[in-house]
């Protein structure tokens, strides 16, 4: 069966370079893998202690599952005010609990994205690897495929671009966590 790929889009505007990358990668994926996109990020409620237990806000409870059914996760996020988008942080504090037992725990997780500014939003992927490898997950350090100018800039380049970020999915298929 092919390899699993959930991803989690940063930017919740349909034009996003951002939704558009993963787009490409859907239309390239390497053989044996699947990349679907959790939508609905934006429907899961700010976490509260309070929601969590008994009565998880349908869309949280939703996106645990596909975490926890996805066998690898893909973030894709542009870099906002230095750092992580709120939305990211959200599905990641969502799936990171409960505390220990979390649908991210241990899932192979690679983290990339594109941002306008020439360092293509790199302290957001620096932060984001370190969030989600707080929350457990089996973050592939070495991945690094931050796209500065986003997408569409230079359309003479974007089979380049899209390959980078295919090649860090091949990555991804095949690395199992932690040896
Ligand atoms: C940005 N942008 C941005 N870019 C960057 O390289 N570093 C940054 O710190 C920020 N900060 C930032 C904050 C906010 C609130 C917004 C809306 C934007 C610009 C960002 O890279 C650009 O808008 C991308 O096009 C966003 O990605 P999508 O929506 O195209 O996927």
């Amino acid at each position: 069966t092919d390899t699993r790929v959930l991803a989690l889009v940063g930017s919740l505007r349909a034009d996003s370079h951002n939704r558009k990358i993963v787009e490409a990668i859907q239309a390239q994926a390497p053989a044996g893998v699947t990349v679907e996109i959790a939508e609905g990020l934006h429907e899961i409620p700010f976490y509260n202690e309070e929601l969590d237990g008994e009565n998880v806000p349908a869309a949280a409870a939703a996106l645990r599952e596909q975490v926890a059914k996805a066998d690898r996760l893909l973030i894709v996020t542009p870099e906002y005010n230095g750092s992580t988008p709120a939305v990211i942080a959200n599905a990641i504090d969502w799936a990171s609990r409960p505390y220990g037992a979390g649908s991210i725990k241990g899932k192979p997780t690679a983290v990339v994205g594109t941002s306008v500014g020439q360092f293509g939003g790199a302290w957001a992927l620096a932060n984001t690897k370190k969030s989600a490898g707080i929350a457990g997950a089996a973050v592939l350090e070495d991945v690094d495929v931050a796209h500065a100018y986003a997408w569409g800039s230079d359309p003479a380049a974007e089979a380049d671009v899209v390959a980078k970020f295919v090649a860090a999915v091949e990555k991804l298929a095949v690395y199992e966590g932690i040896a």
